[in-house]
Parts: structure tokens; sequence; C-alpha cells
């Protein structure tokens, strides 16, 4: 490991993952159970499906899942991570960090600042801008960075917002010289304002959400960011973006935002908009479909999802991020994908857990969510189980109340345990 102390400018995302639950709900399901027109989802909202987390499944065995399947197809070092941070708003303890709870599960050097980041589906972005303005400080002393978002949404059961539900988690190894995207560091467009657009009181596990003014906050916020990152672009001179991610709570309001951002603040028509969404956003919203909102993952679900679609022809192109998180705050930056990308984008199966998953019944499906408030089980300490897969298990509860999981170890499926 060399050491390093001057500021860097070659950084980004080294390498990505995602992990989503096992089991999911068919949006055609859920629209016949609520008497609800199916293409209000399907083509509305442009929801497929929606990942449903089951009670042995929670922000913490998510993110551990994402960050051993990315250390693992991207062959990372984990003895140089420095910075292991959690983006989430879904955290399980008011105190502890999810951030620790993956820290001790993934064995990550003790060397390392941990800690969890949260401003609703901004929370990822804010632990990600920390790591590159880490590591572009000098103080990373070329040592990188893990950043994990990782979210369960949950609405009301009936509730306009339970559509656009979903859990997953997106992991990312922020470096210098990365191997799949560069970001711009300190060219980024920010935006904020108080707003009740979407909130959730300690007490509550289900969001409150006022629907349709948080589409009109997550609007203003992007002519906001946008427009400052575009005043920056321009002052400093910059090749156009050929794509743009975006922040996915569901696929149709990223193509609201686009064709905002392009009718409101870059002047074109509404055919040009339509033809810009289906070129430059579009390619990024397959996983969302699939998945539904995974909150503070939801930008990084979007850019993992078309650095598997599409890295290969990206290579050398910039590309643009749309963060946006209720409350609210927002940012709009920008990266270039970085030769090789496309080959070493095909080695890490970006989209393998979305494959093989469980459809729930509808019944299935309620009683889960149903569930939710049910306290967890209890557990001795050192409980240990034999699992069919390599899933991390949030087992239960100890009798000191601390929270108690098991990880598959490489070699066995045979678990080691982890108490809090
Ligand atoms: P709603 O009011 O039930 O739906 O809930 P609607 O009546 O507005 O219909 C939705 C769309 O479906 C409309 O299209 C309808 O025309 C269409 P649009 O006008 O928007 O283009 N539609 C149909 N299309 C085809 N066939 C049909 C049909 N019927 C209707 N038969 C709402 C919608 C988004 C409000 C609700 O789902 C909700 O409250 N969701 C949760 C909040 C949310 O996702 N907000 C997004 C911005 S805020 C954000 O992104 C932050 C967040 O991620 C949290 C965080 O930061 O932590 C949420």
């Amino acid at each position: 490991m060399h050491e390093r102390t001057s500021p860097s400018n070659t950084i980004g995302i080294d390498a990505i993952a995602v992990a989503t639950p096992r089991a999911y709900l068919d949006l055609v399901d859920l629209a016949a159970a609520r008497g609800v027109p199916s293409d209000k989802y399907t083509k509305g909202l442009g929801a497929i499906r929606m990942a449903i987390a089951d009670r042995d499944e929670d922000p913490v065995t998510l993110a551990t899942d994402a960050a051993a399947r990315m250390f693992a197809r991207g062959r990372i070092d984990t003895a140089r991570i420095g910075y292991a941070a959690v983006g989430t708003e879904t955290a399980i303890d008011h105190s502890k960090p999810v951030a620790s709870y993956v820290h001790g599960l993934l064995g990550l050097p003790q060397s390392c600042r941990v800690f969890d980041a949260k401003h609703a589906c901004f929370g990822g972005t804010a632990a990600l801008m920390g790591a590159l303005e880490w590591i572009a400080s000098g103080a990373a002393r070329g040592r990188t960075a893990l950043v994990v978002c990782t979210d369960i949404a949950r609405y009301e059961l009936g509730s306009p917002g339970e559509p656009t539900q979903g859990a997953g988690a997106v992991a990312m190894l922020v470096s210098e010289r990365p191997r799949l995207l560069e970001l711009e560091v300190g060219r980024t467009g920010t935006f904020a304002r108080d707003v009740h657009d979407f909130w959730r009181p300690l007490d509550r596990r289900d969001a409150l959400v006022d629907g349709h003014f948080s589409v009109s906050c997550y609007l203003d916020a992007v002519a906001g960011a946008f427009g400052e990152w575009r005043d920056e672009d321009a002052r400093r001179g910059g090749d156009p973006l050929v794509r743009t991610a975006y922040h996915v709570p569901y696929v149709k309001m990223a193509k609201k935002a686009d064709r905002h951002r392009a009718m409101v603040s870059e002047g074109l028509d509404e055919a040009a908009a339509e033809a810009r969404f289906a070129r430059e956003v579009a390619p990024s919203l397959a996983f969302a479909a699939e998945v539904g909102n995974v909150y503070t993952g939801s930008l990084y679900m979007a850019l993992a999802a078309l650095l598997h679609a599409e890295a290969g022809v990206l290579e050398g192109s910039r590309v643009g991020l749309f963060s946006y998180g209720s409350g609210c705050g927002a940012e709009f930056f920008a990266g270039r994908v970085a030769a090789g990308a496309g080959a070493f984008a095909r080695s890490l199966a970006l989209d393998e857990p979305l494959r093989d998953r469980v459809r729930l019944g509808f019944d299935a499906y309620e009683a889960i969510r149903r569930a939710d408030g049910d306290a967890p089980p209890r557990v001795s300490a050192d409980a240990s189980a034999d699992v069919a897969s390599d899933r991390s298990t949030f087992l239960g509860i100890d009798t000191a109340e601390r929270r108690v999981y098991l990880r598959a170890s490489p070699a066995s499926t045979r678990l080691a345990v982890a108490a809090a």
C-alpha cells in the first residue's frame, strides 16, 4: 500500500454490487387485491415487482450481503479499507450504527472510520461525498472506502405509497484510479429546503408521506441542484452528459425528473424530452422496476443497472447522477465511465441477485407486513444455524436485547455468530 497525503484527481467508484431480499410481490397481484387497474401500477408508476424483506432480513443483512458480494466479485483487498459508512433511513437501533454490524460481520480492519449517515434517501450520497472528499484531501493515505446504502421501504397497507415499497442494498468501493466511474469531486450542485414531504417519526415503521407534494419537492430539487451544477460546469467546461441516473422512488418519477430538467431547465420541447429520456435515462431503470424503492440505494441501483446494461459502450463518456432525499436535500454530480469498465462490470454479474427470487402470493405478502410490528424471536447469543444459501440472517434478539446475526462463511454453510 502506498502512502498518499496530497490531493488526488482520479477518484470514484471502483466496484459496486447489489443485494435484494429473496422474495418479491408482483404489482399485478397487488393491484388485483387492492381493486386497482394493474396499468396504474405498471404503466402509471412503471413498477413491475417490489422486493419484500422477510423477518430474517433487515438493513444489516442486506448491506452485508451486498458488500460481501462486491468483495468477492470485485476481488477487493478488504485490508485496505479505512472508511466504512452506511447510508440508511431504516436503521434498527437509535444508537448503534448499521455500519458497526457490517464492519463486524465482514471482519473489516479496526483502523477504520465507521458510521451511519442519515438524510432520508440522501444519506448514501452524504456517505459517498464524505468518502470522495476523504480520499481527495489526502487523509485516506492510500486507503479505500466502503459505502453501503441499505433500506426497507414500507408504507401503510392499502395507502397510495404501498405500490412504491421495496428493499435492497447497494455497496460501493470508493478509491483512487477506480475501475468503473471517475467522479468529479467538488463540481456538484446542491439544493435543500425544510419541507414535510415524507417523514417517519421514531416510533413508526411505516413512512408518512404527502405523496403529490413529495413529487413537486423532488422536481424543485432537480431544478435547483441541476441549475447550480450546470452553471459550475459552464464555468469550468466539460463535455455533455450522455446518460443520467436519478433517484428512483418509482420508475415514472425518473421520467418526470428528466422531463422537468429538459423542459424547464434546458428549454427542450416535449418530443426532444421524450427522446432524451428513452436514450439517456431508460437504460438505468431495469433494476428499479424489479425491486421498487430502496431509498438511499435507489440512485446507486440505477447506476448499477446502467453499468450492467451499457458500461462497455459508455467507456470514456460522462454521466450525470441526481440524488434526492425527502425533508429535503439533493445533489447533482457527474463522472466519467472508466476505460475497461465494460469487461469489469460484466465480471461483477450485477443482476445476479435479481434472478432466482421467489414470487410471494398476496396473502403471504400481507402476513409478512402484518408481522412487521411483532417482537423479534428470542435467541441465545451463541445461536447458530445451518442455512441453504450464502445470505446473511437476522436470528433474533438475545436476553440482553442485542441483535444476533449469522453470515455465511465462504468455506461452509455453517455460520459464524456475530452478536452485538
Ligand atoms: P396516487 O395518488 O395513488 O397515484 O399515488 P396517481 O393518481 O397520481 O397516479 C399515478 C400515475 O398513474 C399518474 O400518472 C396517473 O395518471 C397514472 P402521472 O400523472 O403521474 O404521470 N394512472 C394510470 N396510468 C395507466 N392506467 C391507469 C392509471 N391510473 C392512474 N389505469 C404517489 C402516486 C406517487 C403519490 C404515491 O405512490 C406515493 O405517495 N408514493 C410515495 C411517495 C413517493 O414516492 N414520492 C416520490 C418523490 S419523494 C422521494 O423520491 C423521496 C422518497 O424516496 C423518500 C426519501 O427520500 O426517503 C420517497
